[in-house]
This record gives C-alpha cells, structure tokens and sequence, in this order.
C-alpha cells in the first residue's frame, strides 16, 4: 500500500526525499533521524525504504554529527537500563567479532573480581564468528535472558551479569541489523558505529573498551578499516560523555586454540585457572587492565595486568565466576569437571604431511568449516551444536614435523566430511622458513 509521509508533530517528512537527500550526498539532521528511527520502530517506515537508505549510507557516509544522531535515536528507540543502583563503575568490553574469540568468558569474572561491575550485554555467533550466548548457553542450565531488576540485583551483588540484547533495548538496532545483513548494506562505518554503540549505550554503562578485530577473520579486513571503525566508535562514544578506548587486534588466526562452543568454553576456564593459551590471555589481560583504568581502579596497564593476574592466582574470578554461573541457573560443575561440558561423540586428527614452520592459520577458513561442523549459523535463528568444533595443536610460528597432530576435530559424524578435511588443510599454510608471527595487539586508542 502506498504510503504519504507520516505527521510527528509540526515536521513531516517523506522517505523518499530524505532517501535522495542522502543518495546526493546530503546531511540528515537530527530531527529527520530521529523522524526516521520512530517512525521506522513504530512499523510506519517499510523495510524497503530503510534498506534503501542504508544503501545511500554505505555509499555516502555520515559525518560524526549524523553517526551521534542516529546512535542516540536508536539508543532511544528502546529503553535504557538505570544502573544508578550499582554502586561499582560499570564497565564494558565489546568484540568486534573473530574465530576462537572466548575474551568475554575469561574477562568478565577478572574484571569483576577487581572491584568493576561488568553489565556483558553480548550476541550470538553470525557467519564465519562465534558469539559469547552461544558459547556461555554450552554450560549446562546457563540462562542469558535476564529482566532489568534481576540484571540490577546480579551486577551489584556479584559484579557481573552475562546476557543477552533484551527485546527492549535499542529495537531499531535489532531490526535494522537484521535488515543490513540480507541487503549487503552492514559494511559501513557510520552504521556499525551506531548499532554497536546504540545497544552498549542502551546498556547504562559509564565506559566501554572496545575489542576492533583486523586480518581474514575478522569484519574489517585490513588495519586502516577497522582503524577508521576504531575512531569513530572512540569519538562518538566521547559524545555520548562516556570513556571509551578502542584496541586493534590481529584476526588473522584464530585467538586461542579452541573453535567451537563447548570447546572455547572450557578454554577460558583454563585461563581462570591459570593456564590457556598465551595469546588469549594476553589480549584478556590487556582488554581487562583498560577497562580497570577507565574505572579509575589503577592508572596504567601494568597495575592493571598485575591485579589481573591477581585474580587468576587467588582463584577469585575462578570462584566469582562459579557464583555467576549457579545465578544464572547454570551447573557450575564444568568449572571442575569440563566434562560435563556437551562433548561431539567423534573425533579426528589431521596430521601435517610435511615438516616446517607454521605461516598462518586462515582464521575465516577455520571459522567456515566450524560452521559447517554446527557450531555456528547462516541465518540468525538456525539451532547450534555446542558439542563441535576444533582444538588445533599449533600455532603461527610453531616447528611442526610431518605425521604431527596439526587439529583434531571433534564431529557428529563418524567421518569428517573430505571438503571440510581439505578446507582445514587449506587453511594451514606451512613453510620451510622460520616467518614472525604477527603481534597480537596492533594499536590502543585511550579515552
Ligand atoms: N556488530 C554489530 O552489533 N553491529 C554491526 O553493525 C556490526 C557488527
């Protein structure tokens, strides 16, 4: 049905003109975004009009006063939890989404155990990256829907809640996330700066650091990209007056050595165990020490690794985090008995077939076949299998001689499917010559 531009008091619009505005290269003002997010909430915008803005957008961009304005009306499109209650500083961390990425899991409980309250506001696993729920949901009974008082109560009394975007908060951001992703239009700085921040902003925090993923398996491809993304997240965070300092980090391999559920699950309870794999607890650790110092708990990153790593020798973010996972109806055994963690019933090793260094692991490569073996989703309501996934025995700049375990699968079915054996070799590239393995952490923007 046709439709005529809609009435928000004294200031109409129509679609079609603020559409064209954009597609020439035009500013949207704060009232006409704010026109547009409302009416588009309210259902009285259609898809087809928003997913031909968001066209115009990619193409065009949106200058920091644009970014702010669309931010903030989607921020308000839902409503925004009142932490006031909690007397700790509330701190967020926020991955721009890699393979193998288990940082929240590991973080959170440190963190909190140092004296911040962490309200993880975290999302599902999408195309060729996992996400926190999914992961934090392989733990038998762990429930990540939580109500704004319950969520309230938890961070005050343990320092942390782990859970899911509620339907309520930033539903603009929802929708048009949605919408983005079947229209090719999520490639665009202004709009994951919004859709990021939107939600985190929705969330009450006071500050926020911010994990900006670079290298194949990560959204922006290349450094300057996900600098660009770095930035703008930084400034318009300033303008919402929060803290918010941005890390640029390697997604060329995969973090840690676990992909998969259950799997990267249990690897993040090494950490707090005081093992684990070097490189995620050394992006834990520097994540972790940002987030204490915009609390005002320590004034530099060295403090703050110190404290941290307190907190893994102490065994208090161990013990913190068994108490978040009984408050969240989760059996809190795992910790001890991993075990009880869901296991895939099958498993099967790949072996190098020649002696050499390891160059790179093609972390989109790994995260496509982790994918293919159920532990992530296309589409955004397909069901998981926690139980699979990879444990792979070597990383880059490792020595590996042939007839050497390189991964070891763990599957559903009894054999692993030819393709997805190639896939994996493939993405193991070994080389006669010792190569560097790139550095973990590429840059800091502290705010
Ligand atoms: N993650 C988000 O939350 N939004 C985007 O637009 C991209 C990544």
């Amino acid at each position: 049905m046709p439709r005529r531009a809609i009435r928000v008091g004294h200031n109409a619009w129509s679609m079609p003109e603020l559409i064209a505005k954009k597609r020439d290269g035009g500013h949207l003002n704060d009232s006409e975004i704010q026109w547009i997010i409302r009416g588009y909430t309210d259902g009285l915008i259609p898809e087809y009009q928003m997913s031909a803005l968001a066209m115009a957008i990619v193409w065009r961009g949106m200058s920091d006063e644009e970014t702010a304005s669309l931010t903030f009306a989607m921020r308000d499109s839902g409503t925004t939890m009142n932490l006031s209650a909690v007397s700790r500083p509330c701190i967020d961390k926020h991955s721009t989404g890699g393979v193998g990425d288990k940082v929240s899991i590991c973080l959170a409980p440190m963190v909190a155990a140092c004296g911040v309250a962490v309200p993880m506001i975290s999302g599902r696993g999408l195309g060729h990256t996992g996400g926190t729920l999914d992961k934090l949901e392989s733990i038998p009974g762990f429930g990540v829907d939580m109500n704004p008082s319950r969520f309230v109560r938890q961070l005050q009394s343990l320092g942390c809640a782990l859970i899911g975007q509620t339907k309520d908060m930033a539903p603009a951001d929802k929708r048009f996330y949605a919408l983005r992703d079947v229209t090719a239009t999520v490639e665009s700085i202004p709009l994951i700066t919004a859709s990021i921040l939107s939600k985190k902003l929705a969330s009450g925090i006071s500050g926020l650091v911010l994990d900006v993923k670079t290298g194949q398996g990560a959204f922006m491809k290349t450094p300057e990209e996900a600098r660009l993304l770095a930035r703008s997240l930084v400034r318009i965070g300033r303008l919402a007056k929060k803290r918010v300092s941005a890390f640029l980090t390697n997604m060329d391999a995969p973090l840690g050595r676990a992909v998969g559920n259950a799997l990267e699950t249990k690897e993040a309870f090494e950490v707090l165990n005081g093992g684990g794999p070097e490189d995620l607890l050394e992006c834990t650790l520097v994540l972790g020490a940002e987030m204490l110092r915009l609390s005002g708990i320590v004034k530099g990153q060295a403090a703050g690794q110190r404290l941290l790593e307190q907190t893994i020798k102490d065994g208090t973010a161990l013990r913190l985090m068994k108490r978040i996972i009984r408050a969240q109806h989760g059996d809190a055994r795992v910790i001890e008995e991993p075990d009880r963690l869901p296991r895939a019933p099958y498993t099967c090793t790949i072996k190098a077939k020649a002696t050499g260094f390891v160059h790179s692991i093609d972390a989109y490569g790994i995260g496509r076949v982790s994918v293919a073996l159920g532990a992530g989703r296309e589409q955004v309501d397909e069901a998981i299998d926690p139980g699979v996934g990879m444990i792979l025995h070597m990383k880059p700049g490792d020595k590996v001689v042939v007839g050497q375990p390189l991964v070891t699968v763990h599957t559903r079915t009894p054999t692993l499917p030819a393709t997805l054996r190639q896939r994996i070799i493939e993405a193991i590239h070994v080389g006669s010559r010792f190569v560097s393995p790139a550095p973990l952490i590429l840059e800091s923007m502290r705010g």
